[in-house]
C-alpha cells in the first residue's frame, strides 16, 4: 500500500540554492511528488508545525531559523514513505548521519540539517494537512 509523508527543504537548503539537487535525490529514489510549494513561513505558521517541539529548548531558534526565508513543502509517496524518507534525510544532526545521506551532504548543524521529514503515520496526516488541500495533493480525484 502506498504511504503519504510530508518533506520540506529547510530556509538553509533554500538560500544555498540545493533544492534542485534534494528534489533530484527524492525523484531518484522513486518517490512520486503529490504535492510541491515555495512557503514563506511566519513565526505563527512555524510554532504550529512544530507544536509539538514548544517544551524544548530549542524550540525558540528552530521557530526562528524556519521563519527566516523561504522552503519548500512536498507531499512525497511511496510504499513505506515515512521510513524511507527519514533513510535518505540520515540522522538528524549531519555530523551523525550516514555518509551519502542528505542531511550529511547538505546539512551544516543540527539546526540547519536542510531537510524535515514525518516521523509516523499520524504525524504525517497533520503535517500534509498543515500545508496541503486535498485539492492540491491529489484525493479529490480518481487514480
Ligand atoms: P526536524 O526533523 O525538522 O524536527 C525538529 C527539528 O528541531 C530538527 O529537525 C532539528 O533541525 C531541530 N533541532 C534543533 N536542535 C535540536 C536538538 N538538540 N535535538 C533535536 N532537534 C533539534
Amino acid at each position: 500500500p502506498m504511504e503519504r509523508t510530508l518533506a520540506i527543504i529547510k530556509p538553509d537548503a533554500v538560500a544555498t540554492r540545493q533544492v534542485g539537487a534534494i528534489l533530484q535525490r527524492i525523484e531518484l529514489a522513486g518517490f512520486t511528488l503529490r504535492g510541491i510549494r515555495l512557503v514563506n513561513l511566519s513565526r505563527h505558521d512555524a510554532e504550529g508545525f512544530y507544536a509539538v517541539h514548544r517544551t524544548k529548548p530549542f524550540f525558540d531558534s528552530l521557530v526562528t531559523f524556519m521563519s527566516s526565508g523561504p522552503a519548500v513543502v512536498l507531499v512525497l509517496e511511496a510504499s513505506d514513505a515515512i521510513r524511507k524518507w527519514r533513510a535518505l534525510m540520515g540522522a538528524t544532526d549531519p555530523a551523525k548521519a550516514e555518509a551519502g545521506s542528505i542531511r550529511r551532504d547538505f546539512g551544516s548543524s543540527i539546526e540547519h540539517n536542510a531537510t524535515h521529514g514525518s516521523d509516523a503515520v499520524d504525524t504525517a496526516v497533520f503535517e500534509v494537512d498543515y500545508f496541503f488541500s486535498d485539492l492540491e495533493y491529489g484525493d479529490s480525484v480518481e487514480g
